[in-house]
């Protein structure tokens, strides 16, 4: 079972993740928690490119080919060999995350993610895609401002912004509704860690 955890900063991806990987460790489940972008010690070496100092350069076309190079090797050696021995992978974002931020609010051209999602992900696409929504306009000091080792790196980013992403997600949602679980991140860590757990627990069982 691969689960993949998405939405916009501050939305509390990486909280629920963790809280869900111990849930299921708990239950007796064997469970890989790894994140995007890094996962690897090479996709480390990447998001200290995308987000260090001059992590400012890069056009959305350039983070799309650095995110997805970095995807790419996270597959191959931790992703698909952590599945075939059938433990069950969460990731801390994924590939929907480039369709957000480097096409949502960067616009980037679809039909180039479409094609480096057939080459890189190579039909290895999540079981399960939990959607932490979040109003940005209604939740403005939930927004993390990555970075400022630089002390602008992202200024950018302003609730409008993350409007963007936030309706490419829900498009996404729309579009691959098969995988996509929307939970309302306004609510309680609890209370949404509760809610996570039992639609895994039911998309486990209905596996069985
Ligand atoms: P992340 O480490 O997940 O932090 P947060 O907990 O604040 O969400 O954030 C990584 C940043 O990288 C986030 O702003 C989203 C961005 N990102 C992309 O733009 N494209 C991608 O493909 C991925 C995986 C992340």
């Amino acid at each position: 079972m691969f689960i993949t955890f998405e939405g916009i900063d501050g939305s509390g991806k990486s909280t629920q993740a963790r809280l869900l990987a111990e849930n299921l460790r708990t239950l007796d489940h064997t469970v890989v928690l790894t994140r995007e972008p890094g996962g690897t010690e090479l996709g480390e070496r990447v998001r200290d490119l995308l987000f260090g100092l001059d992590g400012r350069h890069w056009d959305p076309t350039e983070q799309a080919l650095l995110h997805y190079a970095a995807r790419s090797i996270h597959l191959r050696k931790v992703i698909r060999p952590e599945l075939r021995k059938g433990n069950i992978v969460i990731s801390d974002r994924f590939h929907d995350s480039s369709w957000a931020y480097q096409w949502g609010a960067g616009n980037i051209r679809k039909d180039l993610l479409s094609t480096l999602d057939s080459h890189v992900l190579g039909g290895t696409v999540p079981d399960m895609t939990i959607l932490l929504d979040l109003d940005p306009e209604e939740c403005p000091g939930r927004l993390t401002y990555r970075l400022p080792e630089d002390g602008n790196h992202f200024d950018h980013r302003s609730p409008l912004w993350f409007q963007g992403v936030r309706e490419a997600y829900l498009e996404r949602a729309r579009l691959h509704s098969e995988r996509f679980y929307i939970v309302d991140a306004s609510q309680s860590i609890e209370v949404v860690a509760d809610t996570i757990l039992h639609m895994v627990r039911e998309k486990i069982d209905e596996q069985c």
